[in-house]
């Protein structure tokens, strides 16, 4: 079995460009469809280079159930077995995260559930991890339920906030884990879908001993899939 993704994304899509290429030629999995609510998303951009069909579907505006319609539909067409949220700012509809339980899975600039919740994203919760003094943050992938950062936790990846961190250089340091740890998670998802057999070890040991050696990122795959819970 190849395992159909979906992307979904509001912004400029760079979690999505690293799925892309990731899965550009897997036999394991694909991303068949990008679902954006900004027309003028970035991530739209990215899909059509990569030949991806890439849908605007707006959510401003309209009610839940038409909403809930829209993606069922386009998620039905093309056969989508799993869903990947990247910086998709919108609530999924209920409808679709019922037909899709347990297979829609988000990434989060943070450590939940610290720093999760409605209206936590993007520079937000970086300036609220600086507000609070933390020295670490990092970030969570996470399958989605009905209410904002709160699925069950698959993987984290910790990151050192330095002194002199703005919420940008903060950002930009955990957006570089982010296009690690996210198409690994979702690489070892899609396999688990497809029917292999892959190792999921439940220790995060390995996590916390690489942080305190000082690495920044997460050095390779089988280290972040040492991490994962699936
Ligand atoms: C990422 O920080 C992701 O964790 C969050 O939104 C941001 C999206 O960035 N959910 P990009 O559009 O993938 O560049």
């Amino acid at each position: 079995m190849s395992v159909r993704l979906a992307v979904f994304a509001s912004g400029g899509g760079s979690n999505l460009q690293a799925l892309l290429d990731r899965f550009a030629d897997t036999p394991h999995a694909k991303v068949a469809l990008v679902v954006s609510d900004r027309s003028g998303a970035g991530a739209l951009a990215r899909a059509e280079s990569a030949g991806v069909p890439a849908l605007h579907i707006p959510v401003s505006g309209r009610p839940d159930t038409d909403v809930a319609r829209d993606t069922i539909d386009a998620l039905a067409a093309e056969r989508i077995d799993l869903i990947a949220l990247a910086g998709y700012l919108r609530l999924v509809p209920a409808p679709v995260v019922e037909k899709f339980h347990g297979r829609i899975v988000n990434i989060h600039p943070a450590l939940l559930p610290a720093f999760g919740g409605p209206g936590m994203y993007g520079r937000r919760v970086h300036e609220a991890v600086l507000e609070a003094g933390c020295c670490v943050t990092g970030a969570t992938v996470h399958y989605i339920d009905e209410r904002y950062d709160e699925g069950r936790i698959i993987a984290q990846w910790p990151v050192p906030v330095l002194p002199g961190d703005s919420a940008a250089t903060l950002a930009a340091r955990v957006l570089e884990v982010e296009h690690r740890i996210y198409p690994a998670v979702i690489d070892a998802v899609a396999r688990a879908m497809a029917g292999d057999r892959v190792a999921v070890p439940e220790s995060r040991l390995t996590a916390t001993e690489t942080f305190q050696a000082g690495d920044a990122v997460p050095p390779d795959d089988q280290h972040i899939i040492a991490i994962a819970r699936i």
